[in-house]
């Protein structure tokens, strides 16, 4: 099975809630508050990549369809129970890879990706015309300070940052007015095991690229390289992890 889709189906939901942590934006760009202003209640939305939904049921607007896919069945049978609990309407959750989309042309508003991969040409395919691609990404420099004491992690060995790419994949698919921003995070960690507990849980000093199949990523875990990090991130707030995304907003 691909490294990736076993993590998630290991993992089975994509709630962060009993981590105790507070988060600082520095920059003025937030996916919901673009997503809520731009639905209508004939929206039709497309959230790829969607987990287990606990964003979606929380953040998205009531509209007239929503549709969440993930690769994961295992994600998928937990956003079900998600949906089921939340008493929301009109959202269906189904297994989809977002790199082999199966959907038909010209039939959704708005396609979310939020910290996930994309395929652009196929996303660009799904939306009406005039209608919008709104993407979050982890970008390459993302804790980086910790991933170069670990020397390993998510895009950690990229050229090129994966912000870049799919904003030139974007553009080459024939979107319009697309516009990419970088988006600067400070959070603050309440203890060590809050931190180790996100670690444990986000693919951040992960790369699937560069790991065996049967491997326990979170065994590889070297925890005197995380105290070291903290005896230089500690601060009054907590412990400092400094997070670098991007969003990209673009028009069919
Ligand atoms: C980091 S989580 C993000 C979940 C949610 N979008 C959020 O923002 O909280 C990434 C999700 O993308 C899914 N995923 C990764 N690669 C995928 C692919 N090729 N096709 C569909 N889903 C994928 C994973 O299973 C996982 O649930």
């Amino acid at each position: 099975m691909n490294n990736e889709l076993n993590f998630y189906n290991k993992i089975k939901n994509w709630d962060f809630s009993k981590i105790k942590y507070i988060e600082e934006s520095l920059t003025n760009w937030d996916l919901y508050t673009i997503l809520n202003k731009e639905a209508t209640k004939n929206s039709y939305i497309l959230d790829l990549g969607t987990g287990a939904g606990e964003k979606l049921l929380k953040n998205f607007p009531e509209v007239k369809k929503i549709v969440g896919t993930d690769f994961s069945p295992e994600m998928i049978k937990t956003a079900q129970f998600n949906l089921e609990k939340s008493k929301r309407k009109n959202i269906e959750f189904r297994v989809m890879d977002n790199l082999n989309m199966n959907i038909e042309n010209d039939c959704f508003d708005i396609v979310v990706a939020r910290h996930t991969c994309i395929n652009a040409k196929q996303i660009y395919k799904c939306l009406k015309k005039g209608g919008i691609l709104l993407v979050r990404g982890v970008d390459k420099l993302d804790c980086f300070e910790l991933k170069k004491m670990y020397g390993k992690g998510q895009a950690y060995n990229d050229i090129k940052p994966i912000s870049q790419i799919d904003y030139e994949n974007i553009l080459d698919a024939g979107f319009k007015n697309v516009e990419l921003v970088p988006i600067h995070i400070r959070e603050y960690y309440k203890t060590k095991n809050d931190l180790i507990a996100l670690l444990l849980k986000a693919p951040i000093l992960q790369d699937f690229s560069e790991i065996n199949e049967n491997e326990n990523l979170n065994e590889k875990l070297d925890f005197s390289i995380i105290d070291n990090y903290i005896k230089n991130h500690e601060t009054d707030k907590g412990i400092l992890l400094i997070r670098r995304y991007y969003g990209i907003v673009a028009y069919k």
